[in-house]
């Protein structure tokens, strides 16, 4: 675990695979990265993704997984977030293809896939497909024990007024559904009764919100023994699931492709994103490293989070400007999208 010889807070030029061969096992918290995608673009060199074949790409990219798993502390997370392709007029699913392999190869957990919704996607000249505005963010662990601080991850949206319906319309279509499902009259007697407790709790802030479910009309719980909801779905023909929390942290963020001025950089990820995913799977002074680290988005916001760095980049060119981005950061700067 030993982290004395990595190197913190700096970013080096070169092939990362060699580099990340000398770090020690079980060293980083939390690797973040972007790798070049397949036959998308230029970056100013033959490296990963101007492969002809396909599982020659896949297998570049791999072989630099299993380096990340093997630095990766038990405790920690590797995100790799990649775009798709069309061939012959059909998507590859290549962020998919590469997730299974790596799973197979070894033997993380895929624990989320976050979903970036692109706000402005690039439009696309094929009138007979759609725009493609998401790209996925696949969360990897090593094993049960990681850092995962959902409190912290897009905690901004907590602070903010639940944006609901009229307080005389919460849980209207509730009392419509009861009266027209095949409960028995005491049924639908206690169905109402706890129905209106459960409104009350919501408008006098009790709880942020409620689900009802009942029996026929919505899907029941599969599976499982007989306890809990599906206790009560056969025995009273309902049941209500409290909300507690303001906002829901899905596995969904929305925000827009970004690009610097100045920056030559043509595939900058979002540092909104990466904020949240240092946020949720790491503490402040943990190792933070993006092993293709670009423009060095993830260096800056691991530095704005008190976290240290490590960037691994093959074009010294961006090497030079990813320090400058790094430089300019200040502690503290958080993005606020929603
Ligand atoms: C998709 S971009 C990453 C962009 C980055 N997330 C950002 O926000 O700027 C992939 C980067 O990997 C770099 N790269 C490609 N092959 C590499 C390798 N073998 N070792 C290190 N970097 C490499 C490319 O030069 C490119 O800058």
């Amino acid at each position: 675990m030993s982290i004395s010889s990595l190197p913190l807070n700096q970013i080096l030029v070169g092939d990362c695979l060699p580099l990340l061969q000398t770090f020690p096992n079980e060293s980083i918290k939390l690797v973040i990265t972007s790798p070049p995608y397949y036959q998308q673009r230029t970056y100013g060199h033959e490296g990963i993704g101007n492969e002809t074949e396909i599982q020659t790409y896949l297998d570049h990219l791999l072989v630099i997984f299993q380096e990340c798993v093997r630095i990766t502390r038990p405790d920690g997370a590797l995100v790799f977030n990649l775009g798709d392709k069309y061939q012959n007029s059909s998507l590859l699913l290549l962020p998919y293809q590469f997730a299974l392999q790596a799973i197979e190869l070894t033997g993380v957990k895929l624990i989320n896939q976050l979903m970036w919704h692109k706000l402005n996607p690039t439009p696309r000249q094929d009138k007979r497909k759609l725009v493609q505005a998401t790209e996925p963010f696949f969360i990897f662990v090593k094993g049960m024990d990681y850092e995962f601080n959902q409190t912290e991850f897009m905690a901004h949206l907590d602070a903010q007024p639940v944006k609901n319906k009229s307080k005389s319309d919460i849980g209207k279509r509730y009392f419509e559904l009861i009266e027209l499902s095949e409960l028995s009259t005491a049924q639908k007697q206690l169905a109402v009764q706890e129905l209106t407790k459960v409104i009350q709790e919501v408008k006098s802030g009790k709880i942020a919100s409620f689900r009802m479910k009942i029996r026929h009309l919505h899907a029941e719980p599969f599976g499982g023994q007989m306890g809990g909801r599906k206790m009560q779905l056969e025995r009273n023909g309902f049941t209500i699931i409290r909300i507690h929390d303001k906002a829901l942290k899905k596995d969904v963020i929305e925000t827009a492709v970004e690009s610097i001025r100045g920056n030559p950089h043509p595939a900058i990820y979002p540092l909104f994103i990466v904020q949240q995913l240092i946020l949720l799977l790491s503490q402040a002074d943990d190792v933070v490293l993006d092993p293709f680290c670009g423009s060095g988005t993830t260096c800056v916001a691991a530095k704005q989070l008190q976290r240290q760095f490590i960037g691994l980049e093959l074009n010294p060119e961006y090497v030079n400007y990813a320090k400058q981005r790094v430089q300019e950061a200040e502690v503290g700067e958080l993005e606020l999208f929603v």
